[in-house]
């Protein structure tokens, strides 16, 4: 019985140090994409981890090899409080990694320090068996521990503080913040009589049942069809669009997504305004100022409204008109379980003239990376999120991923032999593109390997950022850890180990170049979506963009990958950032980019039920 236990012992203690041997590796192989991946284990998880094992060791070592000998017994109570230590130090490396997360802060690391030396002193008292009262007594610690520590992450999630206005802007301490003129992101607004041509423009979202090309038929919430209408204006046109409401229960807004309007007109619930209630309207009114391809959505409990159908695409001409023969706007959106290309969840068909040049515009509005692919014609990638790739060359075949929210402009010549468009998805819907009699005979482009927009196009050899104002730093480390969301527990997608709305804003003013680093913890990608701003990409996993300058407003930032992206803070107001996968942002992956100064007098939850996600 001594020796089976004996060899137990041994057992457990290789294992314990084979664990800590990987645990080691894994660091060091972490270590090379960054500091974010290893600050606790660095820090905390192994120093706790080599410190068990080692004091199992000492303790156990001798009385063991007498045991294994076959000479008598050694002092049991010693080896089991050694075994319960070393494994509690593994246990609480894993709450590091899986709890607590980046960045590690005192009270967490203190918490844990505690409980496992709490949790050793129980071991050591019920085995040594000490008096039941002390048993009680130190049970009763621990659990008092984990109770306070739970309850006030509980507590701090419904009552603390809300962390969307720069921390300066609150006008608290006034007699600091008197070089810093404070405004409303009501008064962020473009004024009425703004110049340009008017375009107007009404959407009335309501429950629409919509019958599908496969004759489908699906109940959805519209801007009027599914996809909504297609908004089309022309640079410089003065765009005016009023949002009604005629039975959305929840709520909704406008945001125009990649379009960098005023912070006023940006349509976050709670944040930029109250969300539009059924019968209630709200006019939004902006200058397109800059061309390319763009989409609205609601940003009122988005992660459902959006998914039921709340979405409908924008695209900016140039002044007199797109300069190709044809131009097309394809989003790529999933109903329920249906994959939807343009408005279609079947094969389609669009008639062009063979030789005539066309634009197709791509937008994921998806919650998912979609791959997306043009067969039977060479094109070029000739603009992203909106912005023209200097330099695009000729692709054969690709396989365009597209981030949830992002959108890619493609330009080809008709040839009289069509080009068919598909997507990885779904094989149910699909666009043929061809001459009016063209024989349908294309398959599905089957490159491999994904188009990468950071190594196409001609780079610029002038600098792309203001080399003279200041330069502000951020980081948003991007994780899955149990946390609570306004009191409810949750598996939560963190930024820098909190949830919205109680993760610190990222403070700029403005002339400010911000440059943020974003590293992803996690195993899920997170299509990282930034308001009011493109910025500009320097690097992705520390190799510095080799293609066309990148300005984007959504981006992959897949498992393991670090991106390091520079904005000019040109746009004042109080911006979200988030994850475009709508769900992990109402799960938390949400936050603010707040320029000093910028208040906003919304408020989640209240009257309007504003939900910013
Ligand atoms: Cu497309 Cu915050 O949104
Ligand atoms: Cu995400």
């Amino acid at each position: 019985m001594a020796r089976r236990s004996a060899a137990l012992t041994l057992a457990l203690m290789t294992a314990a140090w084979l664990g800590l041997i990987a645990q080691v590796v894994l660091v060091l192989v972490l270590w090379v994409s960054g500091w974010w991946f290893v600050q606790e284990k660095l820090l905390l998880a192994l120093p706790l981890g080599v410190a068990g094992s080692a004091a199992a060791v000492l303790v156990a070592a001798r009385p063991m090899a007498r045991v294994l000998r076959g000479a008598g017994v050694g002092r049991k109570p010693g080896i089991n409080t050694a075994l319960i230590a070393a494994a509690l130090c593994a246990f609480a490396g894993l709450a590091l990694r899986f709890v607590v997360g980046y960045p590690l802060s005192p009270v967490p690391a203190a918490t844990v320090l505690v409980l496992v030396g709490l949790g050793t002193r129980l071991a050591h008292a019920v085995f040594s068996g000490q008096g039941r009262r002390l048993v009680i007594g130190l049970a009763a610690l621990v659990g008092l521990c984990l109770v306070a520590s739970v309850g006030f992450n509980w507590l701090t999630s419904i009552a603390g503080p809300v962390a969307l206005a720069g921390a300066h802007s609150h006008g608290e301490s006034d007699e600091s913040d008197d070089s810093t003129p404070t405004a409303s992101v009501t008064e962020l607004r473009t004024a009425e009589d703004a110049p340009g041509p008017i375009k107007h423009f009404d959407l009335t979202a309501a429950k629409q049942q919509v019958a599908l090309p496969s004759g489908t038929a699906t109940s959805a919430w519209t801007f009027g069809s599914l996809p909504g209408p297609e908004l089309r204006v022309q640079l410089g046109d003065l765009v005016e669009v009023t949002l009604h409401n005629a039975d959305i229960p929840d709520g909704v807004t406008i945001h125009w997504h990649g379009y960098d309007v005023p912070n006023g007109e940006d349509g976050v619930a709670g944040v930029t305004q109250d969300a539009v209630l059924p019968g209630d309207s709200f006019t939004y009114r902006f200058v397109a100022d800059e061309t390319g391809t763009y989409w609205y959505h609601t940003h009122q409990n988005a992660s459902d409204g959006v998914r039921r159908g709340l979405y409908g695409t924008l695209v900016v001409e140039p002044r007199g008109g797109f300069p190709e023969d044809v131009d097309l706007v394809v989003p790529v959106h999933t109903v329920g379980r249906t994959l939807l290309l343009g408005d279609s969840d079947i094969a389609a068909a669009a008639e062009v003239g063979a030789g005539d040049i066309v634009r197709l515009r791509l937008i994921n509005t998806d919650q998912v990376p979609q791959r997306l692919r043009l067969a039977g014609t060479s094109f070029t990638v000739d603009a992203i999120d909106g912005r023209t790739i200097v330099g695009a060359t000729p692709l054969e075949g690709a396989a365009l991923r597209l981030p949830a929210g992002g959108r890619m402009d493609l330009v080809f010549t008709m040839p009289s032999t069509g080009a068919l468009l598909t997507s990885d998805a779904s094989s149910r819907p699909s666009l043929m593109i061809a001459p009016p009699g063209a024989e349908a005979t294309l398959t599905p482009d089957t490159t491999t390997g994904d188009f990468d927009p950071l190594s196409y196009g001609t780079p610029s050899p002038t600098a792309q950022l203001p080399s003279d104002t200041g330069v502000v730093h951020a980081t948003m480390v991007l994780d899955r850890l149990p946390r609570f969301l306004s009191g409810r527990p949750i598996q939560g997608y963190t930024v820098d180990g909190e949830v919205f709305p109680h993760i610190p804003s990222i403070e700029v003013e403005e002339g400010d170049v911000l440059e943020l680093t974003i590293a992803n913890r996690g195993w899920e990608t997170h299509p990282m979506h930034i308001h009011g701003h493109h910025v500009l990409v320097l690097s992705r996993n520390g190799v510095p963009a080799t293609g066309a300058p990148l300005w984007l407003d959504t981006f992959d930032v897949q498992p393991g990958e670090v991106w390091v992206v520079a904005l000019v803070a040109d746009n004042p107001g109080i911006w979200m950032d988030h994850c475009h996968n709508l769900d992990h942002a109402a799960e938390g992956m949400m936050m603010a980019l707040s320029y000093v100064g910028v208040t906003t007098p919304f408020d989640q939850g209240g009257d309007h039920g504003n939900r910013a996600e």
